[in-house]
């Protein structure tokens, strides 16, 4: 991994390099030029964009894209707000609804949701879906090239947009429109959530000749198209609609699909004391030259210097205790930021992992490419998961092998170790020195401590017999040795 890369517990790896592609990938882009779609063509499919999308809900209705589980790992700012206070949430593109239900199902009840696609079959299903709540809730039709999203939504009152998968859909020329109505719908100080298709994701790379529109720029079997996008891109697009760009990445996700992910305006309790922060900075030289000020006031009113320093060293007391408490407080925010950011991660994962549990038992089959598509993906997934546990069980077996190789040299050497020391003792027993009469009471005495040692170290060559007898028993891989 380069040093410039991320990667989060669940796999997922955020870097600013373009994806590299190889020769392969390289003249797959390239077969792309072959057939390229005529102008007329392309402009018909503009045209006809919400219709496309219209019969897209129609055939696959709410099954083809997967619920957003990622979005409050993803994007802190779901979870840095208040929760006391009332949010606004607006999804634009919001398809199905596969952004908003799993912040319903999250327990956001603070949240109020605007939810708008141009597809009316889309927003049909989003208020059809059980978790809608016309109370908390609010699923209408807009074409985000147009202003109509302002017929169903005042301008400047969302705390949260997002646009997700969404811009990829909607052709160049349009998106600046796109930019410019989700900043008139977002009030000062809030966040839009960004993420799409990145350049290269893998999806581009499967697109045959027939199949291109312009350069990144795609249309899929089914009319509907989608573009890959590069960070500068982005960054140009929002900067110039007024946003200030709070993180803009590529995200490498396990199914090696390539995708852009970008987070606007900071979030408000953090900004909220970045702005104390800063007050505070302000305040310090203040504070300084209030010191600067009773220290030359005392000198010369000699008779007022005892109340002179007294109320000075009551504002220096204050000040510092709103030093320590703007500082408690920053801990604060770092520690809840990365408790939330531990529980978000801990739900992607276990939500991923039913998926695949599910995907596995499931045996439904595509009825279309799309579908085709996804399943693969998703399969893919599964397939990684396999050779993941099958890795985990070739490195058990690998571990209990290098364990029983540990056992057999430790019983080698303990062997080696006593076969000398047998010998050693051997030599001794075998000496003929009894023959010769002389200092015979040493020569018992020297034997009785011969035997003492024999019996010191039985223990030792039971052990070492016992240890042999296990590794025979145990069909250890060296016991023909
Ligand atoms: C790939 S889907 C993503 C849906 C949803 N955001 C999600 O993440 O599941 C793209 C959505 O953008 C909508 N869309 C495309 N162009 C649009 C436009 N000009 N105005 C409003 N919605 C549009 C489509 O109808 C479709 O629901």
């Amino acid at each position: 991994m380069e040093t410039d890369e991320i990667m989060r517990a669940n796999g997922d790896v955020f870097m600013h390099r373009l994806k590299e592609l190889t020769d392969e990938e390289k003249q797959l882009l390239e077969s792309q030029n072959s057939r390229i779609i005529p102008y007329g063509k392309a402009q018909k499919l503009e045209k006809e964009a919400k219709k496309h999308w219209d019969l897209f809900y129609k055939r696959n209705e709410t099954k083809f894209f997967r619920d957003r589980h990622w979005t409050t790992r993803e994007f802190q700012e779901l979870i840095n707000f208040d929760s006391d206070v009332e949010i606004s949430f607006l999804e634009l593109g919001c398809g199905v609804g596969n952004m908003i239900f799993p912040l319903v199902k999250e327990g956001f009840t603070n949240f109020y949701f605007y939810a708008c696609d141009f597809s009316p079959r889309a927003v049909e299903f989003v208020k059809a879906n059980k978790l809608f709540d016309a109370n908390r809730m609010k699923a209408f039709c807009a074409d985000l090239t147009t202003d109509d999203l302002f017929d169903n939504i005042e301008e400047g009152t969302v705390d949260i947009a997002s646009l997700i998968f969404v811009l990829s859909a909607i052709h160049p020329t349009a998106w600046s429109q796109v930019a410019e109505v989700a900043y008139r719908a977002i009030k000062p100080g809030g966040v839009l959530l960004f993420r799409d298709y990145g350049r290269y994701d893998m999806a581009q790379l499967r697109f045959k000749p027939g199949r291109k529109i312009a350069d990144n720029f795609y249309m899929r079997h089914d009319g509907t198209r989608s573009y890959y996008f590069t960070e500068e891109e982005l960054s140009n697009l929002f900067e110039k609609a007024g946003f200030e760009i709070l993180m803009n990445t590529y995200v490498l996700r396990r199914t090696k699909a390539f995708r852009v992910n970008k987070v606007m305006r900071k979030n408000y309790s953090e900004r909220k004391h970045e702005g104390v922060e800063r007050d505070l900075a302000a305040l310090e030289d203040k504070v300084a030259t209030l010191d600067g000020e009773a220290a030359r006031l005392a000198a010369i009113h000699a008779d007022h210097a005892p109340a002179i320093h007294s109320k000075r060293d009551e504002i220096t007391q204050a000040w510092q205790r709103l030093v320590q408490k703007a500082q408690e407080r920053r801990t604060e925010l770092e520690s809840s930021y990365a408790l939330h950011r531990f529980l978000a991660d801990y739900r992607d994962l276990i939500s991923w992992m039913s998926d695949i549990r599910a995907l596995i038992a499931a045996d439904d089959l595509a009825k279309d490419v799309p579908g085709a598509e996804a399943l693969l993906e998703r399969h893919q997934e599964h397939k990684l998961l396999e050779r993941r546990a099958a890795l985990l069980e070739k490195s058990s077996q690998r571990r209990a092998l290098l364990e029983d190789a540990y056992k057999y040299q430790q019983f080698e050497r303990d062997c080696d170790e006593t076969k000398g020391w047998i010998n050693e003792k051997l030599k001794f027993a075998t000496d003929d020195s009894y023959l010769d009469p002389t200092n015979l009471n040493g020569k018992v005495q020297k034997h009785g401590n011969f035997e003492q040692e024999l019996q010191a170290n039985k223990p030792r060559v039971d052990e070492i017999n016992a240890l042999g007898s296990k590794l025979l028993e145990q069909e250890h891989f060296a016991r023909r040795k």
